[in-house]
């Protein structure tokens, strides 16, 4: 399965040339022979995706072979990642006998998962290190063909079986030859991805972590989105979106669709606050990915404001603070909150109205009440109390 660029995507990538150069570099010695794995982390939206595509470009001049997978969490079965990756087959194409016995093997093993069929401990493990011998026999001769890059996007999503041979994979290193890339968001935390990473790492393997734009790459992008200068309205709502491409883009987009973009003198600008609903339930949706305790408790810190301390937090949920931490480490695992002191703080304004946004109104002033309650008891500002109160009503 391969990756397709979301429409509209601006080129070249704004704001990333130092990882550019990067990847450039290993897939030069890739074209030179050697091998090299790649470890692309970033929160979600943040341009891993933009990243690889790059690459695929810079792969294609060099006339390298490209093979790109994608892991989705609809697709559980087992290798179903590796399987996409390289065992995908043009049509007409016979299949040589490592690809023959590797496709059986996986068949088998699906269908064991289906039938819930119960097999020996050792039968499995045999079956194990037979998979891990033969996509290793698979990578490896794909090389004999001359150099290539393999692209692993959204491993955080992978099926079991395709992370346990990744991993078995990283004790014999990089895959001569082939330039390896593996992308994946901080969360869902998953115990085997980070045995993967651990092993790459171990391996020698390059972690690239893609950190948010600054402000003027911010302003630059959307200058390109907008095809002109920004003025002040846009930028301010450029600030909300913490660096995050996927939110800048999102500013834009449904500024546009909602007809609240103006251009005047080559300044384009928004106009009014209409948009900004349709902004908050597009954000929302970006959060899907997050479990309903995580999006239920930052709801409750949203009320709290753009920073809040933990403790006031887990009074306001009448949870124990080690409980609600617990939740908050996925948060900030995200890079949805980070800690500036004794508090956390919304790491994007956009994502915190959007999460405050969407409790309906009697609930948000009931949070608000219990806000003021929490914060008059941990002997919070009169004015801070008035203000909850004020939107209690
Ligand atoms: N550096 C950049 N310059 C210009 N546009 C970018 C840049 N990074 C990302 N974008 C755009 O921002 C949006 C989100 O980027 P992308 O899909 O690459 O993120 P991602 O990290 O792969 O997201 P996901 O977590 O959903 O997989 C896309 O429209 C992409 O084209
Ligand atoms: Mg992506």
């Amino acid at each position: 399965m391969s990756t397709s660029a979301e429409p509209g995507r601006t080129w070249p990538l704004v704001g990333r040339a130092a990882e550019l150069d990067d990847l450039d570099d290993l897939l030069a010695s890739a074209a030179g022979g050697h091998g090299a794995t790649v470890l692309v982390e970033g929160e979600a939206g943040i341009g891993r995706t933009g990243l690889v595509e790059a690459l695929a470009s810079s792969a294609r001049l060099l006339s390298l072979g490209l093979r790109t997978a994608r892991a989705t969490p609809e697709r559980p079965e087992p290798y179903a990642l590796l399987s996409d990756a390289l065992l995908a087959h043009p049509p007409g194409v016979a299949r040589g006998p490592v690809e023959s016995e590797l496709a059986d093997l996986v068949d088998a093993q699906r269908a064991d998962v289906r039938r819930a069929t119960v097999r020996g401990a050792a039968l499995a493990e045999e079956r194990r290190a037979r998979a891990v011998e033969l996509f290793a026999a698979l990578l490896r001769r794909r090389g004999d063909g001359g150099p290539w890059v393999l692209v692993l996007e959204d491993v955080h999503d992978a099926d079991a079986a395709s992370l346990d041979v990744l991993r078995a994979l990283a004790h014999e290193g990089d895959v001569p030859g082939a330039l390896v890339v593996m992308t994946f968001r901080p969360v869902p935390v998953r115990a085997d991805l980070s045995q993967v990473v651990d092993a790459w790492v171990r391996a020698g393997a390059r972690p690239v972590e893609l950190r948010p734009l600054g402000p003027a790459a911010t302003v630059e992008l959307a200058q390109r989105l907008v095809g002109g200068a920004v003025g002040p309205a846009l930028r301010g709502a450029l600030a909300t979106t913490g660096g995050n491409p996927r939110f800048v883009t999102d500013v834009v987009r449904t500024a546009r669709s909602a007809g609240a973009l103006e251009a005047r003198d080559g300044v384009v600008d928004v106009h009014g606050a209409a948009w900004l609903a349709a902004l908050d339930t597009l954000v929302r949706t970006r959060l899907d990915y997050l479990d309903d305790d995580v999006l239920d408790l930052l709801a409750h810190a949203s009320v709290l404001g753009t920073s809040f301390v933990v403790t006031d937090l887990a009074s306001l949920v009448s949870r124990p603070v080690a409980d609600c931490w617990r939740t908050l480490r996925v948060a900030l695992a995200a890079g949805l909150v980070h800690a500036r002191a004794d508090r956390l703080v919304f790491r994007h304004d956009v994502v915190r109205g959007a999460l405050y946004a969407s409790l309906d109104e009697p609930r948000r002033r009931a949070v608000h009440a219990r806000a003021a309650w929490a914060l008059r008891e941990a002997g919070a500002p009169t004015q801070i109390v008035a203000g909850h109160l004020e939107r209690a009503r």
